[in-house]
């Protein structure tokens, strides 16, 4: 099975996939933490992706889609995997489904804009394990200590800033809502009411998966 996490910029994808994962031992594949991660390498690639993510653009599906092929087509992933931020519009959409026999199972993190600024303006995460924290939410237990691997290294993401998060907003409005308008139609899509806090939401992705 593969879990598709869905929602607006400060959804809560990031945060519950990694909850998810851990309690379902299912791996996780985030595609911006994989842009993210390429963009540090120089090339022309890096490059490439820095043009779209600081714009607040989704980066060209063709580029998309081939990452998340060759990482499909790991043994690791062979028995199901939890996907934060793919499928985005219909062509990956459409890709996906061409690429897994699979059964594809989408969690779309329903919240109004209004909840997600101070989600994005206040994020920062570890650097040791990727965990997410909040400045407003969810500050480490021991200040600039990671609770998972006490790392005191954190980073904020260069996209999290007010300008570039009206175009993530935009893009998605255009780009990802269809997408639930498909799922829902397809069936097989549930809807978690994203406002909630933290660990209702852990604890009700972990009751469906069970
Ligand atoms: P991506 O990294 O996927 O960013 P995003 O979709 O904008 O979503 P975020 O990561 O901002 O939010 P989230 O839902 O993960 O929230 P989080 O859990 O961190 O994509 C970045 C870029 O990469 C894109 O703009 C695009 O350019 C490119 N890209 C990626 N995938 C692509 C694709 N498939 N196609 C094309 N381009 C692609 O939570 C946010 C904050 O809120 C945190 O601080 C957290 O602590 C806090 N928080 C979480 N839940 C709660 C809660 N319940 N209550 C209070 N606070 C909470
Ligand atoms: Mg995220």
């Amino acid at each position: 099975m593969i879990i598709v996490l869905i929602g607006l910029p400060g959804s809560g994808k990031g945060t519950q996939g990694q909850l998810l994962a851990e309690k379902i031992k299912l791996p996780l594949i985030s595609t911006g933490d994989m842009f993210r991660k390429m963009l540090q390498s120089n090339g022309e690639e890096g490059a490439l992706l820095n043009d779209f993510i600081s714009q607040g653009k989704l980066v060209p599906s063709k580029l998309v889609n081939k990452v998340v092929e060759k990482f499909l087509g790991q043994q690791e992933y062979k028995n199901g995997c939890i996907i934060d931020g793919y499928p985005r519009n219909l062509e990956q959409v459409k890709f996906l489904e061409e690429i897994t026999k699979q059964d594809i199972k989408v969690i779309y993190f329903e919240i109004s804009e209004g909840l997600i600024r101070k989600r994005i303006l206040g994020r920062f995460s570890c650097v040791g394990c990727g965990k997410i924290y909040n400045s407003y939410y969810t500050r480490p237990k021991v200040e600039n200590v990671c609770d998972i691997c006490k790392s005191t290294n954190f980073t904020y993401r260069k996209d999290d800033d007010e300008q570039t998060l009206i175009k993530r907003i935009n893009e998605y409005k255009t780009e990802t809502y269809p997408i639930i308008d498909y799922y829902k139609k397809r069936g097989g899509c549930y809807v978690i009411d994203a406002s909630k806090t933290t660990g209702e939401i852990s604890a009700e992705l972990e009751s469906l998966f069970r």
